[in-house]
């Protein structure tokens, strides 16, 4: 990528003698973003990140670990940050390696005071993988559940109900490292009364594969919402914890991004519409290649509501060896939600399953058949980056189509944009969004502001989502085959489309700039913030 770094003037935020900002929240309704960072909390101003309005320290009192460096171990990381209500924020922090979670008053941005134990919600060591999401008041966390990392669990919280979590078992999760967990509501939008799901995504040990040493599998689990474990077999466990193989890998190269990073879901109107993109990159570093990969909500459900199930055997005395399962598999199927057909035959809710359909799944959580990629293969690959976020806008271009703008940030502090087109994938521009040359941790998109906030060990950075106004003439602006640019003749100025009336504009997302008004200077198209480069292979 040949890329000119100019002078952005970036909206930036960070405090003095504070660290990694690495936990960001938006709020849906006022003018606030929440930032998580070591011992603080802070409000910021959506609109203007400069803008501090809110902080709270939260840093440990007391701190007496054997061993352990009181500089680096008796710090209290916030990795939690999610909306209980319009009142209150529930707050987890890492708390030297005792997590602790509390609510936070918004009305006077104070913590209430009342520490809950943070176990399963909250990793014990900042530099563990984990998950969250806050579902009608249920935390749903996938992360490790002791000191050591070594008991990985996924689990549901709630204030209304006894916790439900996952079988502490190598079939269920092997070593996960985990990436992002959503809801997808299914409930209000589908005849069948199908439950509401929460996607878990992370890469893990394959259990499936021979391989000589670790061989990392991505992966996606669900678990349904009305999920109340089973009566006896699976009491308090999940009984509709399922997970399937996510590929995004080159067939005819052979090669495999076998490492999932971050993943967007990108919501259509109608839930059928709803994309899953994911950033990968490969167990086997050393190449230097990051992927984007994009999964189809129905692609999904199809492998959850219908694949095949995998069986763990045992050969040769003690070698065991996983292989599809070939058997009559028990009604209700296992691991599926409940839904209408299941009520109609008097089973309302998971308590009432057959034990015969829950020793199935407790044992089969594995299914054999992958989630493939829209497309069959990557959307858009990248050489010499790794790629550690992600975030997608689908935005209307002058064309009337629909077009997804995915925005991928490294582990160098910069950004990409890049524009999905029919058989290709157009990088539009390339920014250092970082001042200093180290990883975006974590990267939030706004379509009301416009925004993106990225959150890094050092600090916060708002950026715009288009940069039109850079762009000096017609060709440059046409060329760039940005779907939110256009160039306006009367003012002679690359415009954002959502600011100006549609009818005078001129773009060509196939970077046609024949259309641009003769006579006007013939710029070559450097690509001011970044190339036109292809970067499919
Ligand atoms: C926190 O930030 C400091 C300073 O940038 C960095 O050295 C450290 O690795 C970060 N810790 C974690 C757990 O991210």
């Amino acid at each position: 990528v040949c890329s000119l770094m100019l002078n952005l003037d970036l909206m930036e935020f960070s405090e003095p003698g504070i660290f990694n900002y690495s936990t960001l929240l938006l709020s849906e309704k006022g003018d606030a973003l929440y930032v998580g960072a070591r011992e603080a909390v802070f409000e910021l101003s959506k609109k203007n990140v400069t803008v501090r309005n809110n902080k709270v320290s939260k840093a440990m009192k007391m701190c007496t670990l054997k061993g352990k460096s009181k500089e680096r171990d008796c710090l209290n990381y916030i990795r939690v940050l999610q909306v209980v209500d319009n009142e209150r924020l529930y707050v987890c922090g890492t708390h030297a390696f005792q997590p602790q979670c509390d609510y936070l008053n918004l009305a006077d941005f104070s913590l209430v005071g009342q520490p809950e134990d943070g176990r399963g919600k909250c990793s014990f060591d900042p530099s563990q993988s984990f998950t969250t999401v806050m579902v009608d008041g249920e935390l749903y966390s996938g992360t490790a559940y002791n000191f050591l990392g070594s008991e990985p669990i996924i689990s549901r919280y709630s204030p209304y109900q006894s916790l439900l979590r996952t079988e502490y078992s190598t079939s269920w999760l092997n070593e996960p490292s985990f990436v992002f967990a959503d809801v997808i509501r299914e409930r209000k939008n589908k005849a069948d009364g199908e439950d509401d799901k929460i996607y878990y995504f992370f890469t893990e040990v394959s259990v499936e594969y021979e391989f000589f040493g670790k061989l990392l599998i991505p992966r996606v689990a669900r678990v349904c919402k009305g999920d109340l474990g089973g009566q006896r077999t699976l009491q308090k466990k999940w009984t509709s914890f399922l997970k399937a193989k996510l590929v995004c890998s080159m067939p005819e190269l052979n090669f495999v991004f076998n490492v999932v990073h971050d993943v967007f879901i990108l919501k259509g109107t109608d839930w059928k519409d709803t994309v899953i993109y994911g950033v990968f990159t490969s167990q086997w570093g050393n190449v230097g290649l990051s992927a984007v990969c994009a999964y189809s909500l129905t692609a999904l459900e199809d492998v959850f509501s219908k694949g095949k199930y995998m069986q763990k055997t045992t050969v040769e005395q003690s070698h065991t060896k996983w292989v599809r399962y070939n058997g009559i598999t028990p009604t209700p199927r296992p691991g599926a939600c409940i839904n209408n057909l299941m009520r109609q035959q008097n089973i309302s809710s998971s308590l009432h399953l057959p034990d015969k359909t829950l020793q199935f799944v407790k044992d089969h959580p594995l299914l054999e058949d992958p989630v493939l990629p829209i497309g069959n293969g990557p959307r858009l690959i990248t050489k010499d980056v790794n790629y550690t976020q992600i975030v997608v806008e689908r935005v209307r271009a002058l064309d009337g189509k629909i077009y997804d703008v995915i925005f991928t940030g490294t582990d160098k502090g910069v950004l990409h944009k890049s524009v999905v087109f029919d058989e290709e994938v157009h990088i539009v521009e390339e920014i250092q969004l970082l001042k200093n040359s180290e990883p975006i941790k974590n990267l939030l998109l706004s379509s009301e502001t416009r925004s993106l906030y990225a959150g890094s060990d050092s600090g916060v950075v708002q950026s715009p989502t288009e940069f039109c106004g850079r762009y000096p003439s017609c060709n440059d602006c046409v060329l760039a085959r940005d779907p939110y640019c256009a160039w306006d003749p009367h003012t002679a100025a690359c415009v954002t489309v959502f600011d100006t009336p549609n009818q005078r504009l001129i773009q060509s997302l196939n970077g046609d700039a024949d259309k641009c008004p003769s006579g006007e200077e013939q710029h070559v198209h450097i690509g001011i913030l970044g190339s036109s480069e292809q970067h499919l292979f």
